[in-house]
This record gives structure tokens, sequence and C-alpha cells, in this order.
């Protein structure tokens, strides 16, 4: 198969290859993501193939428009309406109850929920609208790496196993939408993003955070949590700004080479250091979780780094999804931890 790069104007020829149940990847302003036509089964198992993603993991359903969603739920309720009104198209990621076999289980995991998401990218709405179906649409890259920020690294990750991807630049946000369980009586954030748990309090009162960590026993609530998520080759070290001097003297008489990935006022002191490779996080929490993957993904591409001394952010608003997302990167490792 060969892979191909679509532009904004070979949208119609993308949409054609999801029509035919081949695999297209999308951008979306959170990451890129991996599209099949979700009323395939047959497509939909390709994602999984092409991923090897775990088959009870399930998917998120991306439409262009609400009233999409109408076919697979009975009804929209006044708070999941406000909601989408208030958040659609954008990062946040609704689950609602379903009509009976409205979706196949390679799609919903067999639960008797699914993930539905308008994305807030303009060249993925019209490939949804052109190929006249939801997309299906995991994070386009290998299961357990971090996910693809850009065209290339959808590539790197997929060039053999899918039909192309639809270019759009790098994305904005940078980590995955927040996952607002809305089948439950009172609603639960099972994964933290860009539209924060105040915003939703703001638009339909209450909503519980899930604390809940996972065993691999338990059946999990969000059952992606299990799984090993976003990890590069490298150690991932997570560690406080004030703290950098002490983690990079203890950890250069452990690594050939140690991977900096922090803010460029962090960074500056060391450009110069042979044993030190650098990525900058840019200076804001926003540009932390714009580049966290590809920072992790850069380090990748250096054999050499044996270990990442990556910053920790403030837990708050974007900053919590950051924190999240760079936790399981680096299975909760904290230099503080180690005093
Ligand atoms: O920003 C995003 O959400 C990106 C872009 C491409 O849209 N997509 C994405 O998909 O992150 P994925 O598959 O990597 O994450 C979907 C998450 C998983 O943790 C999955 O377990 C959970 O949503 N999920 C899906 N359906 C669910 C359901 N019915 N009940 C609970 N969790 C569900
Ligand atoms: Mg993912």
């Amino acid at each position: 198969m060969t892979f191909t790069y679509y532009k904004k104007e070979d949208i119609a020829a993308a949409a054609e290859q999801i029509t035919a149940g081949n695999l297209i990847a999308f951008p979306t302003e959170t990451v890129y993501g991996l599209g099949a036509d979700a009323t395939n089964p047959g497509a939909v198992k390709k994602v999984y193939q092409a991923k090897g993603r775990p088959s009870d993991n399930p998917l998120i359903v991306h439409v262009a428009d609400k009233q999409t969603v109408l076919n697979f739920v009975e009804e929209l309720t006044k708070p999941v309406i406000k909601l989408m009104n208030a958040f659609w198209p954008g990062p946040l990621t609704i689950i609602l109850p379903i009509k009976k076999d409205s979706l196949e289980s390679v799609v919903t995991g067999g639960l008797q929920t699914a993930a539905f998401r308008m994305p807030d990218n303009q060249a993925t709405l019209a490939l949804i609208k052109a190929a006249k179906t939801p997309m299906v649409g995991p994070s386009a890259n290998t299961s357990g790496k971090p996910s693809p920020t850009t065209a290339a690294h959808v590539a790197h990750d997929l060039h053999t196993t899918i039909a192309g991807v639809l270019d759009d630049g790098p994305t904005g946000v940078g980590v995955e939408s927040t996952v607002l369980d809305m089948s439950v009586e009172q609603p639960v954030i099972l994964r933290p993003g860009a539209i924060t748990p105040e915003a939703i309090e703001a638009v339909i009162g209450p909503v519980l955070m899930n604390q809940h960590q996972v065993t691999k026993k338990e059946i999990p609530k969000a059952p992606g949590m299990k799984y090993k998520h976003y990890a590069p080759n490298a150690q991932v070290i997570i560690v406080e700004k004030s703290e950098f001097n002490q983690a990079i003297k203890r950890y250069k008489s452990q690594a050939k080479c140690l991977g900096l990935l922090a803010q460029s006022a962090i960074l500056k002191q060391y450009m110069q250091d042979p044993q030190i490779m650098t990525y900058s996080l840019g200076d804001t929490p926003e540009n932390a979780a714009q580049n966290l993957f590809a920072g992790l993904r850069y380090f990748d591409d250096e054999q050499a780094v044996q270990i990442i001394l990556a910053q920790a952010m403030p837990n708050q608003e974007i900053g919590a999804a950051y924190m999240n997302r760079l936790e399981k990167a680096a299975g909760n490792c904290y230099f503080s931890d180690k005093k």
C-alpha cells in the first residue's frame, strides 16, 4: 500500500478511501486521529490491527454535526444539548447510552454506551461530510506510543499500514479531548483535556473527577485506562522547575545522554553540555501541552538518550491534562520521589 499525504484540495479522494473501507488519518484540534467508517466493522477492525490496539478499548465516533448523534442515541437530554452547544465543535468527548445494536461492538467494545465528539477542524469536518459517514478515530499512533501532533508523526508510525493522512499542519491543543461520561447519574470526567471541569460545571453543574486507579484485573470504566500509554523508549522522570539542577547532577552519572524536555528558560543553561539534548516546551502551560508528545517523539529518534527529564506544570487547567499524560509517559516517576 502506498502512503499518501492528502491536502485540503484532496478531501474528495481521501473520503473515497474512507467509504471504500480503508484507513485515513485526520487532523483535529487535539491530536491526529486514525479514521475509518464507523458503520463498517471490517474497516474498524483494521484500525485495531494498524495500531496494535487491544480490541476491548472502545473508540470515539467523530461526527460533523450534532444531529448525526441521534442515529445512535435515543434522545439528547437537556444537559447534553447544553454541552454540545457550549463546546462543539471542540475538544469534549461525550459518552452516551446508545440504541441497542446501533453501533457494532468493535466500535463500543461491547458496551451499551459510546463516545461522541465533533472535532474543531474544518478539513476533518469536510472529510466526514464528504464520506457521508461518521468516523471512528483513536489517536493515529502505534498503541502505547505518544499521540501524533503532526502528519509526519502519523507517517512515522503507520506508513506501512494505512492509506494516508489528511495533512493540516501541527495540531493546536496537543493533548486529547476531555472525556465526559454522561451515561451515568452523576457526570464523570474520565480523561482531563482542554475543556476543564470548571468550564463543564459552569454549563451543567457538578461533575466528578475519575480518580480511581485501575489495576489490570478490573474492568475499567474508561477501558483505555489500563493500558500503557505515551511511552517513549527512554525512561521519563518528572522534575519540578526548581529541581532541574539536582536532577541533572544525579542522572548524568547514570546515563550516557540525558534528554531535557522543559521550558526555554531552563534549557538555556544546558545547551552547551555535550551530554544533554534539549527540546523546548515553550513558555506557557498551553505551549507545554502542544509540545509534549512531539518532544517525547523527538527523543525517540535520538537513540543515545536514555533518560528524559521532563518539566512538571501546575496541575490546573490545561496543566492538569499535560500532567495526566506526562505521568503516564513516566509511569508516575517523579524526581522528588527518589530523594
Ligand atoms: O482528542 C481525542 O479524543 C482524539 C482525537 C483523534 O479525536 N482521540 C482519542 O481517541 O484520543 P482514543 O481512542 O485514543 O481515546 C478514547 C478514549 C479511550 O480512553 C477510551 O477508552 C474512551 O475514550 N472511551 C471510548 N468509548 C468509551 C465508552 N463507551 N465508555 C468509556 N470510555 C470510552
Ligand atoms: Mg490514544
